[in-house]
């Protein structure tokens, strides 16, 4: 969708809702891209609560040496309840226009993409999104920027209580993030080889679990956070009964590990580096050729537009 803005010079960079890991080098990448085509750049701090504070700022090619490397997000980021009402968003449409923004890209999930859109309202500035969200749960793109680090991480973690499980005879169940998506979950199921993944998509038998558990030896379980089991410390409860059981006279040993945040933080991998960096170069370009209401996507290993909604 074209703009009815004729041609661009300022344009800001932001993060918003969950940190993931390369929401850095995304905005390193927009920053050094906009200074490149001869636009100059701005950041949002602190994602749509910052922006309704004015938290406004320009940015150079100093203010964004050596951050590639870094977990986090150096304009940090937020989940405002204010930006969620009309007041909200006016206050932010003026900040932006006090400042002659004329585009704004936002790294961040499905709540980033709805600020965007609710933003476009109220504001005549180009808005294009980016998926940055270690959930991988952002419609129309294979991939979001954090996700593979966070497998990676999740996957090491798992590799280390295998250590101890294989010394104990002791079973894990794993709870990993994803919101209600199953995809960090099959996807560090399958690296660590877990003996069964529970995940929202498809309804958990925990007969079936049981089943498969070899009895001498350990076992590793991954569980999303949002199954519909209610994640590892519920599952843990239900297991150790059927377990029981169909296995009378024996005590299984269950420990339950939940990750969290550890998820969301550390260095990201070359491969969300790379997706940071080419998707942040592909929505500046998109600014500069007046794309709006649109997020920048990855399908087949092609970078693409999709429309926000
Ligand atoms: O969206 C990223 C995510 O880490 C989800 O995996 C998780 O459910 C949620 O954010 C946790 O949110 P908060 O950090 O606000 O507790």
């Amino acid at each position: 969708m074209q703009s009815s803005k004729k041609v661009i010079k300022k344009i800001a960079v932001m993060t918003s809702g969950g940190d993931s890991p390369g929401m850095n080098a995304f905005i390193r990448s927009c920053v050094r891209k906009a200074l490149d085509m001869g636009l100059e750049p701005y950041g949002v701090y602190e994602g749509y609560q910052g922006m309704i504070e004015n938290k406004i700022v320009q940015l150079d090619y100093d203010s964004v040496c050596n951050i590639t490397k870094t977990g986090g997000t150096i304009l940090k980021t937020s989940r405002s309840k204010e930006f969620m009402t009309i007041e909200g968003q006016k206050k932010a449409a003026q900040n932006l226009d006090s400042h002659g923004i004329d585009a704004l890209i936002c790294c961040g999930g499905n709540g980033s993409y709805l600020g965007l859109e609710a933003l476009s309202e109220v504001w005549d500035g180009l808005v294009l999104g980016a998926p940055g969200t270690i959930d991988n749960d952002v419609n129309n793109t294979d991939f979001t920027i954090g996700f593979d680090t966070a497998v990676n991480t999740a996957m090491s973690a798992i590799d280390k209580l295998r250590d101890t499980g294989d010394s104990h005879n002791m079973h894990f169940l794993v709870e990993v993030m994803g919101r209600h998506c199953g995809d960090i979950a099959q996807s560090v199921g399958i690296a660590c080889g877990a003996i069964d993944v529970l995940i929202p998509e498809t309804p958990s038998d925990v007969d079936k679990v049981v089943s498969s558990f070899r009895s001498s030896g350990h076992n590793i379980v991954v569980v999303a956070e949002g199954d519909e089991t209610g994640g590892a410390q519920a599952l843990s409860k239900i297991l150790r009964e059927v377990f029981e059981k169909h296995h009378p006279g024996e005590k299984a040993q269950f420990r339950v590990c939940i990750l969290g945040h550890v998820q969301r933080g550390g260095s990201p991998t070359a491969r969300d580096r790379i997706l940071a960096h080419e998707m942040a170069e592909f929505a500046v370009e998109a600014a500069l050729k007046l794309e709006t209401k649109q997020a920048i996507a990855i399908q087949k290993n092609e970078y693409l537009l999709t429309n926000l909604s």
